[in-house]
């Protein structure tokens, strides 16, 4: 844990006392829900009278928030809620809904602060939903920057349990001028309004439906100016555009497979993006909580949270297109790591190697392909009986020297680790020290006492779990680690189970009947049980309650894990990757997708989960290549490779009882290998760039694995576009996603594209087009205006870095291009501050091929060179262009020539 992060306790437990109704607020109560009856009936006959268009009442229908969140709707409980009721024969839309009597009220004058504006709220009397409302309110906003805006909601009698975020602290400035936006609050019933101001369109609105706030439940609900709205997770979303027929989405970390059935998964994350229209204006609305909650889309278009505790802390971002959006959040919530340049090479693993020879065997065979593979995994398999940080000293014997063995050829080790920690003797009855220090040392998550080791079920049977929000936890983890790579040295750590997973539900005590095991309200969570595959929700952690921090377990284990591999590799970024995973994981870790299955439907849904980690700051990801779970085919397998090769974080993983897929076993001169070989090669080809889009990614917050809809945004075809995606803003991949099939049907957007492999200009522009795709080959275009640096492919980025440079010039219309390169020495930490880096802006205009260094502070020790520039799309058959570097021209015999028929240049 960070000093930062363990330093800002905040945690205070929320009161949870019962509170009962006196007789005067029962007869009130009575006489509201008279009132409420009545108010709905005669809104219903208007309705009728006024024989509404049955679009009107659709759209009507659509503005309903829904009144009974948490179990099937009935008359009675909708009165006694103090709801309208208004059967549908749509059986997703409420039937039962608020009125606007329900909410609160702001309670005196609007105030003025340096930072924005306060308000006192008051309840408007109603019927409780849950219990233990809270009367009296405080609203807060704070005009941060141009174009973000922060409100909270919190208790101002009472402290309630704040996220003790890493990165984004508390904000002291005084209100940002020149604000893109204008804040209207409506007071009775209160409501928020965000209005973009250079257009004046309301792009917020929660006066769509009431706030509720009580001790554990908290609700807003947010109007948006348009249904393209995209983001929340983390669960298996069969396609990036949100589905808005009241789709609940639950958010709370946890262990599951993921299936196509809604279900919370192994990241929470709260961020989504909506595209107003064509122009691109687009805004971010971020909840700074993690608790559970569901995430309702409905068709209004409205989205609304419904939470299990803490405050209501929202930030709303505003940008003139998505990715200025996605830049704001991310910057706002923390810039990801820049990533070592091997970890951006292929990889492999599995589940149940059976012993290191068995590893090394694999690494032979996949060598011997001249693949290029850079990194090999070993699962938990390497573990004694899977306790972490011991090897088990006959099957893997040899583990010591293994990331020798892989170094020696330029590849490396990536370690795994579990969070739970066993606590059975070693197999030979020895003590199992790495458990009996942490025991001493008090580091795990307690039971509901404070005290007693809180015990639960993985891999190595019963377990404890560290708590990684206690700096003494924090320091243990990073010496277990620490004593661990003495012995067996690795490259990288992988770290699993972390949301954290626990095979009982609860403990081996089961949980208690209390507040916290059984809220009053329970989101839509796997089995509608918070503690169901994890810990107690009682149980304590350093940082507070763990019904307030489940969902930073996995947040906190990868910044306690960050700390270790700054210790364990002084200067280098090492590697990190994470399951779980909170707002701001992406400065510590990278993510895949999990456990995915072998089969069609996985290999397409993993497109839209990667483009929405894309949104949440974490662009290294990637979902296992070939699919985890079930036997893979050949063809499925083949076409995931394809695919695969364009993943940010690109892995080949496979389950314990799965036949092997590593791209030997479908024979070294299988199509399987070779259209693996030919993909893989120009991934390795153009490193450089998606390595100067990580960069960009790391200093900006850009996407890399980029919508289409981020460059495209006017042609509303590509809204909804998730069997495709963009490299930045220059590479489209179109890949196969069916079986049987050679044509598929893509999008072009409206500019010029070049087929990577023919260089021929594609000659189709905003349409759907038919590409013929045999098994052998998937879309791969160059955009015309763009110039993609690269570099000679090799079996590993090691033996690639010291291959010649180039670059691929794909001109426009106006045959212009624009491109740039970061280069560094690919690992050391810090360059970017340091300033020992080299970087490029390159354009071509009338002929002349500029090359502006911006900076030179690092001298690459293979004295690189730009050798090879290929250009497509030349008008002429033959040409002479211009080469400058920082406006001086290079001498002659530097000049490159090209033309359309090889479309090569050389540069010697
Ligand atoms: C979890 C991981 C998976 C791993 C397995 C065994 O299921 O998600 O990737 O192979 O545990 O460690």
């Amino acid at each position: 844990m960070s000093g930062r992060m363990s330093g800002r306790v905040q945690g205070l437990p929320c009161r949870m006392g019962k509170r009962k109704f006196s007789k005067l607020e029962i007869t009130l109560i009575v006489l509201f829900c008279l009132v409420v009856v009545a108010l709905c009936v005669l809104i219903g006959l208007l309705a009728t009278r006024d024989s509404a268009s049955s679009e009107d009442a659709a759209v009507a229908t659509a503005q309903r928030v829904d009144c009974i969140p948490d179990q099937i709707a009935t008359k009675s409980l909708c009165s006694r809620r103090g709801c309208c009721w208004s059967p549908l024969s749509d059986p997703n839309a409420p039937w039962c809904y608020f009125s606007s009597d329900h909410g609160y009220t702001v309670d005196g004058d609007l105030v003025t602060t340096q930072q924005g504006l306060q308000a006192a709220l008051a309840r408007l009397p109603s019927p409780s939903l849950f219990g233990q409302d809270i009367d009296n309110l405080l609203l807060t906003t704070q005009h941060q920057t141009p174009n973000r805006l922060r409100f909270k909601i919190t208790d101002p009698n009472n402290q309630r349990y704040e996220v003790p975020h890493e990165h984004v602290g508390s904000f002291t400035d005084p209100a940002a001028s020149n604000l893109n936006y204008k804040v209207e609050v409506q007071h009775n019933p209160f409501g928020i309004k965000v209005i973009r101001a250079s257009t004046g369109k309301v792009v917020f609105d929660t006066t769509i439906g009431p706030l509720v706030y009580a001790n554990q439940f908290l609700q807003l609900s947010i109007r948006l100016p348009s249904g393209n709205i995209y983001g929340v997770g983390e669960q298996i979303h069969k396609r990036y555009q949100h589905d808005l027929n009241w789709r609940v989405w639950p958010i709370f970390t946890r262990g599951t497979n993921p299936s196509a059935n809604v279900e919370n998964l192994y990241g929470a994350q709260t961020f989504f993006l909506c595209l107003e229209d064509e122009s691109g204006a687009s805004l971010g609305v971020f909840l700074m909580n993690s608790n559970a909650m569901d995430v309702t889309m409905q068709p209004a278009p409205a989205v609304t949270y419904r939470v299990t505790g803490g405050v209501l802390d929202f930030y709303v971002f505003l940008g003139d297109t998505p990715e200025q959006v996605v830049q704001e959040y991310v910057q706002f919530i923390g810039l990801p790591t820049l990533p070592s340049y091997w970890t951006l090479g292929f990889q492999l693993s599995r589940y149940n190697y059976t012993s290191l020879d068995e590893v090394k065997a694999v690494v032979e065979q996949n060598r011997a392909l001249d693949l290029p593979y850079d990194v090999q995994y070993i699962d938990i398999d390497y573990m004694e009986n899977w306790k972490d940080f011991t090897y088990d000293k006959e099957r893997f014997r040899d583990l010591p020297n293994f990331r020798a063995f892989l170094n020696e050829q330029g590849q490396k080790y990536v370690l795994m680790l579990d969070a739970a920690v066993g606590m059975s003797p070693m197999a030979d009855g020895s003590p199992y020290l790495a458990y009996q220090r942490g025991q001493s040392r008090g580091v795990w998550l307690n039971e509901s006492d404070g005290h007693t080791p809180l015990i639960g079920k993985v891999w190595p049977g019963l377990t404890v779990y560290p708590d990684f929000t206690n700096p003494e936890c924090s320091d243990w983890w990073l010496e277990e680690c620490r004593l661990f790579y003495d012995q067996v040295p690795f490259d990288g750590i992988w770290i699993d189970m972390n949301e954290p997973t626990n095979l009982l539900e609860g403990s081996t005590k089961g949980c208690e009947d209390n507040e916290y095991n059984y809220p009053p309200f329970t989101p839509h969570v796997v089995n509608r049980l918070l503690y169901s595959m994890t810990t107690c929700m009682d149980a304590r952690q350093y940082l507070g309650i763990h019904y307030d921090v489940h969902s930073l377990y996995g947040y906190s284990m990868a910044i306690s894990t960050r700390r270790a591999i700054e210790v364990l590799f002084p200067g280098k970024r090492s590697f990190l990757l994470s399951r779980s995973t909170f707002a701001g994981s992406g400065k510590f870790t990278g993510h895949w997708l999990g456990d995915n299955t072998a089969s069609w439907d996985d290999l397409k849904w993993a497109i839209p989960g990667m483009l929405e980690f894309g949104l949440f700051g974490i662009p290294y990801i990637g979902a296992d290549i070939c699919g985890f779970f079930v036997d893979t085919t050949e063809e499925l397998c083949r076409r995931w490779m394809q695919v695969g090769a364009f993943y940010p974080f690109s892995r080949n993983h496979n389950s314990e009882e799965c036949a092997p897929q590593d791209p030997a076993v479908f024979g070294a001169n299988s199509l399987l290998v070779n259209s693996s070989k030919h993909y893989l090669n120009i991934r390795y080809t153009l490193l450089p760039y998606l390595y100067t889009l990580f960069y960009r990614a790391h200093t900006r917050g850009d996407t890399v694995l980029r919508p289409l809809l981020h460059e495209f945004y006017a042609e509303n075809t590509t809204w909804s576009v998730d069997r495709q995606f963009l490299w930045g803003p220059g590479l489209l991949i179109s890949p196969v996603l069916d079986p049987g099939v050679e044509v598929i049907q893509a999008y072009i957007p409206d500019a010029v594209w070049y087929d990577y492999d023919s260089g021929a200009s594609l000659g189709q522009r905003k349409q759907w087009v038919a590409l013929h795709l045999p098994a052998d080959k998937m879309g791969v275009h160059l955009r015309g205006g763009y110039i993609l640096p690269t570099q000679q492919p090799a079996t590993t980025t090691v033996a690639s870095r010291k291959n010649p440079m180039g670059l691929i010039v794909a001109l426009d219309d106006k045959k212009e291009a624009v491109g740039e390169l970061f280069w560094d020495d690919g690992e050391s930490t810090g360059t970017i501050e340091s300033k020992s880096y080299i970087s490029y802006n390159f354009t071509v205009a009338n002929n002349v091929l500029e090359m502006q260094v911006l900076h030179s502070g690092y001298v690459d020790p293979n004295q690189l060179r730009f050798t090879q520039v290929k250009v497509l799309g030349v008008a002429s058959a033959a040409q002479t262009v211009t080469v400058t570097q920082n406006g001086q021209q290079i001498p002659s015999s530097h000049s490159v020539t090209y033309n359309s028929q090889t479309q090569f240049g050389n540069w010697n």
